[in-house]
């Protein structure tokens, strides 16, 4: 990292709401929250592996759903590191992601792009994804019927990628993953033991770039997150 970047890295720390850096190592000494058992079937054994090409392959140009039927211009499968260590899934795909077939490129990606790279990661070393791969016509929340078709291949990739920690980004994603109704602010600040991996809901961006003093509950997160990362 060099010298503008570290600036640009603290300036948008401390737009979170960081107060401070330290550099005393009792600083990283903070043991991880107390993990919860998901609701949803826990991953009991580790499923084998299977490439994302293959999942691709077996999504293909997918009509499973009506979304096919309401103007996606394409799949938005996935993007990143396929080994990474930390995914990131989303709700659905907007008009940016629809047009460029890459997840979190308007301007709510731009804020993750700059949250992920506030840990010390950059874009390419984590994995994004969304429960739902078409983009639902005027954004319109996914329905129950294209969410049961969808989230199988999200599962698949999941333990294709085999991450070690999970961030939900924002009420829908959390609540498919864990097969609840409970708010998002009664989820967030809680982890979750999520098919082998470490499942933590935060705030989605969309939601940040409406209330951005909300930044700071998604930076402890994110330290959350570093924290699962290096244990
Ligand atoms: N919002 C999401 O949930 N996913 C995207 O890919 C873009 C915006």
């Amino acid at each position: 990292m060099d010298r503008d970047q570290l600036a640009e890295h603290l300036r948008f720390a401390a737009e979170l709401g960081v107060a401070g850096v330290s550099r005393d190592p009792a600083w990283r000494r903070r043991a991880p929250e107390a993990l919860e058992p998901a609701r949803s079937e826990p991953c009991t054994s580790p499923a084998p592996l299977e490439p994302l090409s293959t999942i691709l392959s077996a999504l293909g140009p997918c009509t499973r759903c009506k979304l096919h039927t309401l103007g996606r211009t394409q799949i938005v499968f996935g993007a990143g590191n396929p080994n990474a260590d930390l995914m990131f899934v989303g709700e659905a795909p907007g008009a940016d992601e629809d047009v460029q077939g890459i997840p979190f490129v308007g301007r709510a990606g731009q804020l993750l792009t700059k949250i992920i790279e506030a840990i010390g990661l950059a874009r390419d070393d984590v994995y994004i994804a969304n429960v739902i791969k078409c983009r639902p016509p005027g954004n319109r929340n996914p329905e129950p019927d294209e969410v049961q078709e969808c989230e199988p291949f999200l599962f698949r990739q999941i333990a294709s990628v085999r991450p070690k920690v999970i961030v939900a980004l924002g009420k829908f994603a959390a609540q498919t993953l864990l097969s609840t109704d409970d708010p998002i602010s009664r989820l967030r600040g809680r982890t979750f033991e999520y098919r082998g991996a470490t499942l933590v809901p935060t705030f989605h961006p969309a939601y940040l770039l409406r209330n951005p003093s909300s930044k700071r509950e998604v930076w402890e997160d994110m330290k959350l997150v570093r924290r699962l990362l290096q244990s």
